[in-house]
């Protein structure tokens, strides 16, 4: 038993080792933790149990053959998040540039399959350089393998996926079928295809960072949720979402520490929506003052800014917050805000978190780019992901909600639960200006004063309409509500709505206009 004993130290001591000494100090010269290094930061302190070290590639051909590292460039297991489970991969680009082989790919399908069946979350720690070359088609077909399980399971497990180094070619659609992304700057990069292929195609210019880094995708494309100036920052930042997520789709999400009192009223609220219309304000003042201790983990902050999303604690409560954003394009929806908030709605709906909605809304942007881009079809996304979710949904109203806009952000009409506006609040079809000169064309040409026949006309729109009353009065607000009194109200509906029933009619799935 010594001696087996003694090999087994060994074996294990050798998987440990990756790719070896030269190519781990090559990893920590880049900035970048080892695979191993970066599981201790993420899982709770000894938690990690590995699964699978000794599992070696197959190829026996381009010169792999003599060369079989236990693990196969991915280290793979389970651990704990506050004592919570969670499956987990970490790609190891010291062992063949943590390129995926028929091996290594079986190392996280196994996870995935064991994180399914046990309702439990899976985090992907990415640094690859893709498929293994020497393996060809299997490993392309491996690749498939893992797309087919990541999209099985969406909406069934919370899948994070953190990338630590490179993601090229069809390797990024993994991470992109995940429910968060998150990048570190300057290390990390995502592309279809990189600046060398660019430059022959397209003839264009472009670094790596400028192509596919992290700055690039949380504020241009969007792809990426999170951004961070290193992998420390970047690793905390999940272990601080899963304050936020369930384990799966049958759990509650779990409970904030519920030190701020529900009762608390904020004087400050009163003053925060400025009494001209036409002045931004920033909205995240008011979730702060609003939510638990004033923590607002904000998901996409540098994409769509005009729509704030993100997650936060109310009476303990778990919740996702959708706000319009006045300070931004004052708080339009136009296509990149309708993709970020239809996105993070339905990961809510299908994780069981209530939707509190804070609306200031003008309507949708117009214009030639967003017209021609599809805000039709864009917007709808964001109106069918309000529609179809059934998680309980809460709505404030602090100033404008007008038009098309008043229905999709989470309006009475589309199962509100609880519907509330300030006094501040204006509800119509359109703003007062655009409504005049579409109504009172004629009458303000033919005025001896027509700047003073158009302010008069204005000043009766906004007596008629420009108020929450009309609304209230037919039910599509549930009650006018006191500023100071937001977050008392808000945590007593969601009180009562823990026990909300709801469904959507039975079918295979919908089809969301994409
Ligand atoms: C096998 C690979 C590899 C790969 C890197 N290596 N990529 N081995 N298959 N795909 C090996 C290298 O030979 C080297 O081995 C070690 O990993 C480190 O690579 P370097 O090139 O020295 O590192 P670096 O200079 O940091 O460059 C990293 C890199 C580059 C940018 C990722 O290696 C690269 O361009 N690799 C190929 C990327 C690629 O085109 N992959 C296929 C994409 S298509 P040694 O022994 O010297 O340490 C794809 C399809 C997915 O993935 C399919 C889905 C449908």
């Amino acid at each position: 038993m010594k001696e087996k004993l003694e090999l087994l130290e060994r074996r294990g001591a050798e998987a440990e080792q990756g790719g070896g000494v030269a190519r781990l100090a090559a990893q920590h010269d880049k900035g970048k933790l080892s695979a191993r290094e970066r599981l201790d930061v993420l899982l709770d302190e000894g938690s990690f149990v590995e699964l699978d070290r000794f599992v070696t590639h197959r190829s026996s051909d381009f010169g792999l053959d003599g060369q079989r590292i236990y693990g196969d460039g991915v280290v793979t297991g389970y651990g704990r998040i506050d004592g919570r489970l969670v499956y987990v991969f970490s790609q190891d680009f010291t062992v063949f540039g943590g390129s995926l082989s028929e091996a290594h790919a079986e190392k996280i399908c196994k996870i995935m399959d064991l994180a399914m069946r046990n309702g439990a979350p899976v985090v992907g720690l990415n640094d690859s350089g893709g498929a293994r070359i020497q393996e060809g088609v299997v490993s392309l077909g491996a690749y498939a393998d893992i797309f087919l399980r990541n999209t099985l399971a969406s909406g069934v497990i919370p899948q994070i996926s953190a990338i630590l180094g490179p993601c090229a070619g069809g390797a990024v659609y993994s991470p992109a079928i995940t429910d968060f992304i998150y990048m570190v700057r300057g290390t990390s990069y995502m592309f279809v295809t990189g600046p060398n292929v660019v430059k022959t195609v397209t003839h264009e210019d472009v670094t790596m960072e400028q192509l596919g880094g992290a700055d690039t995708h949380a504020a241009t494309s969007g792809i990426a949720h999170f951004t961070h100036d290193s992998e420390l920052a970047s690793l905390q930042a999940i272990r601080d979402l899963f304050r936020f997520i369930p384990s799966n789709n049958l759990d509650e999400p779990p409970r904030g520490s519920g030190g701020d009192p529900r009762d608390r009223r904020d004087d400050a609220l009163l003053d925060l929506v400025p009494d001209n219309p036409n002045k931004p304000y920033d909205m995240h003042e008011i979730v702060r003052r609003v939510v638990d201790d004033g923590e607002f983990y904000e998901v996409q902050r540098d994409f769509g800014q005009n729509l704030l999303c993100g997650f936060a604690h109310l009476g303990g409560f778990s919740v996702g917050v959708v706000a319009n954003q006045p300070a931004v394009l004052a708080g339009v929806l136009d296509i990149a805000a309708s993709v970020k908030g239809a996105r993070f709605i339905r990961f809510c709906d299908a994780f069981n978190i209530p939707l509190v909605t804070f609306e200031d809304v003008p309507g949708f942007l117009p214009g030639t780019a967003q017209e021609h881009g599809g805000i039709i079809k864009h917007g709808a996304k964001l109106l069918f992901a309000y529609c179809e979710a059934t998680v309980p949904k809460l709505t404030v109203i602090t100033r404008k909600a007008y038009g098309g806009a008043y229905d999709v952000m989470s309006s009475k009409h589309i199962r509100g639960d609880y519907n509330v506006a300030w006094p501040t609040a204006e509800i119509a079809v359109m703003g007062p200006k655009g409504a005049v000169e579409i109504l009172f064309r004629r009458d303000i040409a033919g005025a001896d004063d027509p700047q003073d026949a158009t302010d008069r006309k204005i000043l009766e729109y906004r007596d008629k309409f420009a108020h929450p009353y009309v609304a209230a009065g037919r039910g599509y607000l549930d009650d006018i509500i006191d500023p100071r009194e937001t977050r008392p109200r808000l945590i007593d509906a969601l009180d009562t709505l823990r026990t909300k029933r709801d469904r959507n009619p039975s079918k295979k799935h919908g089809n969301i206009p994409l």
